[in-house]
């Protein structure tokens, strides 16, 4: 079929199949790219306006036990100096956000499940919530952990959780991480995620080796099927200290701008799919290419995550390499994105949490 026609009829709000998913995520002429943004653009504007959220993420530790081989911080990699932000640092990042008007703050780390861990982040998570008179959105990012631990935190005051699947094919999933990493327990904690009732965000990344289209056509309905209330996905970008990104050279600015444009046409196609959901602007695209997040928002995304993590801390964050803002200030970002914002003629979602409108529907029937 024809892009146009496929175009059509997601216009007109039909099922498209997984043929076709992969159809429009293999466009590569210009004009097509140009038909399938402005559709995907033309859906976000229907269904959840030309507004970008920011949600201030706050990296809160980068110690981990898993040791994914794309991942930077990886627990084997020795070359990372590891730091762990206690209670107070946590919090007072979060109300700097709250401060600067963001509806929502991410807080982020490596996976831990210590009860000393657990234990933290549920008094930050309460203390951010009471400062804040519930005003904030907490949301956390925090990995695989106990239906009850999830419970815990949940009840501490945070409302959204991410955890992305990262790739929904099996055999792809093992070649990316160690063998005692499983897809299933993943599957199972976003389950979880769902029945402690959380709005549950997930996504991939694209452009690992080996992955195909079809993967991402497939991983898009898998999303669709789940019934997720917010996507965050993002270009795989090689990391050189890890096991994956030892294996290649850096990219090349051909590549770079190879894995731009999967990653945005990801994104057009998730929003067309996937239509009342929040997708963010994966903080990746800036670093293949400057004003990689704010065409991620041209591209149908609608959510932003500033960084508000304290600039001492922000090199040793790197997941992968060339990591943008790691030595810029919070306020820096906030001046930087807001710019860029307007530069294209959204507005910003301030001092509003700025829900999924998905899960609103999914929750109110
Ligand atoms: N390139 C792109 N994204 C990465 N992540 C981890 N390592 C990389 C990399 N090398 C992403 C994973 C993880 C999220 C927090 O960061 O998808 O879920
Ligand atoms: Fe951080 Fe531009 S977004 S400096």
């Amino acid at each position: 079929m024809m892009i146009a026609a496929i175009l059509d009829k997601a216009r007109r709000k039909a099922e498209l199949s997984v043929e076709e998913i992969e159809a429009l995520l293999s466009v590569s002429d210009q004009e097509e790219l140009k038909a399938l943004y402005d559709c995907a653009y033309f859906i976000k504007e229907q269904y959840v306006g030309k507004i970008a959220y920011f949600r201030g993420i706050i990296e809160c530790s980068n110690l981990c036990i898993k040791d994914c081989y794309y991942c930077g911080i990886r627990r084997s990699n020795t070359k990372v100096e590891r730091f762990q932000m206690d209670e107070e640092e946590i919090v007072r990042e979060a109300l700097w956000a709250h401060e600067a008007e963001y509806g929502s703050c991410v807080i982020q780390s490596g996976e831990r499940r210590d009860e000393a861990y657990i234990a933290l982040i549920e008094r930050a998570v309460k203390r951010i919530a009471e400062a804040t008179k519930g005003e904030l959105g907490i949301t956390l990012s925090l990995g695989e952990q106990e239906e009850a631990t999830y419970a815990r935190w949940k009840k501490a005051g945070a409302h959204r959780y991410l955890l992305r699947i990262e790739t929904t094919n099996p055999a792809l999933y093992a070649r990316i991480h160690p063998a005692d990493h499983s897809l299933e327990v993943r599957m199972a904690c976003l389950a979880a995620l769902r029945r402690t009732g959380y709005q549950v965000g997930t996504g991939v990344m694209m452009g690992l080796p080996g992955q195909t289209l079809r993967d991402l056509a497939n991983d898009i309905l898998f999303l669709k099927e789940i019934d997720v209330d917010m996507v965050g996905m993002g270009p795989y970008i090689p990391h050189a200290d890890t096991p994956m990104g030892m294996e290649v050279p850096a990219y090349d600015e051909a590549q770079r701008m190879a894995a731009l444009e999967l990653g945005l046409k990801m994104i057009a196609v998730t929003r067309i799919v996937l239509r009342d959901v929040n997708i963010a602007a994966a903080t990746a695209l800036q670093a293949l290419e400057y004003t990689g997040r704010e065409q991620g928002l041209r591209c149908g995304a609608n959510v932003i995550m500033p960084n508000v993590t304290e600039t001492k801390y922000r090199a040793s964050y790197q997941l992968y390499d060339n990591k943008p803002c790691t030595d810029e200030n919070s306020s820096m970002c906030r001046g930087c994105l807001s710019g860029r914002i307007k530069g294209i003629g959204e507005t910003i979602g301030f001092n509003e949490r700025g829900d999924s409108p998905h899960y609103r529907r999914r929750t109110e029937g």
